[in-house]
């Protein structure tokens, strides 16, 4: 079933998403329900993710989730009574909004039994990706990097960089101590520094540059091995950015691709409802009376 790489525009077959997090800042609502299918208007995160990576040529989504987290599995499998449902009442237009997950992409799980890290999730992926992958693509759920396609371009530098290719985007003084933030040297092009380092929410003296994490990465394979020889760092997990300083180490290239387009963290309520009220009034249908009804809101509150 699976295509050799080369029918690969950008040389990615797999992209993994780690999913198996606690989900701890949106308590409670992701008691029951994963963060990861909370709803952007109307589609889960983890869906817009699946296009995201269906836009890079992508053909598999290795899930990374826990025993609790199953229907996230779910949600891209068909649901023939739902389906039955909508055809006899005629709603074809919910029906294809139904069917649409199972069809775009194909997710192969992976189980983390435990929390123990990003890195740990990551790892656990390795028997997923084909022989030909040499590249190993993750794409952070909670994370929208805004318009999609950035992986694409990623893509662009690791062919002409080699090596990995990280995702960062700038943030203003105020901002840097609540982000990974990379220590870099440029390049020719402005919008891609090579990678020294990376310091983890540094206060604003010590932070090495402006440029945070975000939640794309493109890994050289390499990074199993990283992962297999770091110990548990920051929160006693195993940190994906421990292994990529490993490689930084000794002297695997790393690169940034400054994103200068839009970013929304779906992790926490203070990120999530701007993203809804970014996608609601931008929606086709919604979109004018949400806007209305938000300057209404506003409105009220700024007369109280
Ligand atoms: P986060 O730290 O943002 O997610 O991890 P979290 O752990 O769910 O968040 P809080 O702190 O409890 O609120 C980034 C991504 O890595 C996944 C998460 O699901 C999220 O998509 N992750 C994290 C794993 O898959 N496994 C882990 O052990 C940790």
């Amino acid at each position: 079933m699976d295509t050799p790489i080369e029918n690969h525009p950008h040389l990615v077959k797999t992209v993994v998403v780690p999913a198996a997090g606690l989900g701890t800042r949106f308590l409670p609502a992701t008691k029951t329900v994963p963060k990861e299918l909370l709803p952007v208007v109307d589609t889960p995160g983890i869906e817009l993710i699946a296009d995201e990576a269906v836009k890079l040529g992508a053909t598999r989504l290795a899930v990374v989730t826990s025993p609790s987290k199953q229907g996230i599995l779910a949600h891209f499998n068909r649901f023939p009574a739902l389906e039955e449902t909508l055809i006899e009442e005629g709603k074809m237009d919910f029906l294809a909004k139904v069917v649409r997950s199972a069809e775009i992409i194909n997710v192969t799980p992976v189980i983390q039994n435990k929390p123990l890290g990003l890195g740990h999730a990551v790892g656990l992926t390795e028997d997923v990706l084909d022989a030909d992958e040499s590249v190993v693509a993750v794409m952070l759920p909670d994370d929208l990097v805004l318009p999609c396609g950035i992986m694409n371009d990623m893509a662009a530098v690791r062919a002409e960089f080699g090596g990995s290719v990280l995702c960062a985007f700038e943030v203003s003084d105020d901002k840097v101590s609540d982000y990974g933030i990379f220590a870099v040297e440029s390049t020719a092009s402005d919008d891609v520094h090579r990678v020294t380092g990376m310091v983890e929410k540094p206060e604003l003296a010590d932070a090495p540059s402006r440029f945070a994490a975000a939640g794309r990465y493109l890994l050289d394979r390499e990074i199993f091995a990283a992962l297999k020889r770091i110990t548990p760092g920051a929160g006693g997990e195993l940190q994906l950015t421990d292994a990529i300083q490993l490689l930084i180490d000794e002297g695997h290239p790393v690169h940034i691709l400054i994103h200068r387009g839009k970013r929304h963290d779906l992790g926490n309520p203070r990120g999530y409802i701007p993203a809804c009220v970014d996608f609601g009034i931008r929606h086709p249908e919604y979109g004018p009376t949400l806007l209305r009804d938000i300057k209404a809101i506003i409105a009220e509150f700024e007369e109280e």
